[in-house]
């Protein structure tokens, strides 16, 4: 072939696609031609009375229950505490406020404060109470099960308790 009709050909490619009154030539249709999911739908639901390989069923329904039986496996390091105050800033903060007071930026536009995670009630909680509540959620607060894994959980609870002894203030450890 020579150079003139590679040319042309390529020139050819180059105009298909502009009329605008028609939808462009597909070269790799296949990810557009598919059956089509609603947004936020699930793509396939999983058989009945299932659970995903890795998924642990979480055997507490009643804080009681967790608060006796469940036990952070970590401890208070500059690591484990950085990773709860990353995990916090996240997914705690824009209510229960960086200082855990609960006056987050989702509040100030409206939402229901919480109340401080400083206090006296939540200190004499234990760290599987603070899991179940996370894990579960309380009133109107969420469930966090699907957006925090377990260990992450763990930290968060370390942070807080590292935050309930700072009184709002400069948490050690963590920067
Ligand atoms: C969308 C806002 C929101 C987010 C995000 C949120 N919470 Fe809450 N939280 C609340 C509200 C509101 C309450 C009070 C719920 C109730 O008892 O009705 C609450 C209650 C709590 C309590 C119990 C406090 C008490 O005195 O009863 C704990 C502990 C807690 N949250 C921890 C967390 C942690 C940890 C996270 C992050 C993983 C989190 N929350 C994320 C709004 C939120």
């Amino acid at each position: 072939m020579t150079k003139e009709k590679i040319f042309l050909l390529l020139l050819c490619f180059l105009f298909i696609g502009c009329d605008r009154t028609k939808p462009p030539i597909q070269f790799f249709p296949d990810m557009k031609n598919q059956k089509s999911v609603r947004p936020q739908a699930q793509f396939r639901e999983p058989p009945a009375n299932t659970v995903p390989r890795k998924a642990k069923r979480y055997p507490f329904s009643d804080p009681e229950g967790a608060e006796k039986k469940l036990k952070n496996p970590l401890t208070p390091t500059a690591d484990t505490l950085n990773r709860g105050q990353f995990m916090y800033n996240a997914y705690c903060l824009p209510c229960h406020n960086s200082n855990g007071e609960g006056f987050g930026p989702v509040v100030k536009r409206g939402f229901a404060p919480p109340p401080p995670l400083s206090s006296e009630k939540v200190k004499q909680w234990s760290d599987g109470r603070l899991f179940h509540i996370i894990t579960k959620g309380q009133g109107i607060m969420s469930s966090y099960a699907s957006q925090v894994d377990p260990i992450d959980r763990w930290a968060i609870i370390l942070y807080i308790r590292a935050l309930q002894k700072a009184h709002g203030g400069k948490v050690n450890g963590a920067q």
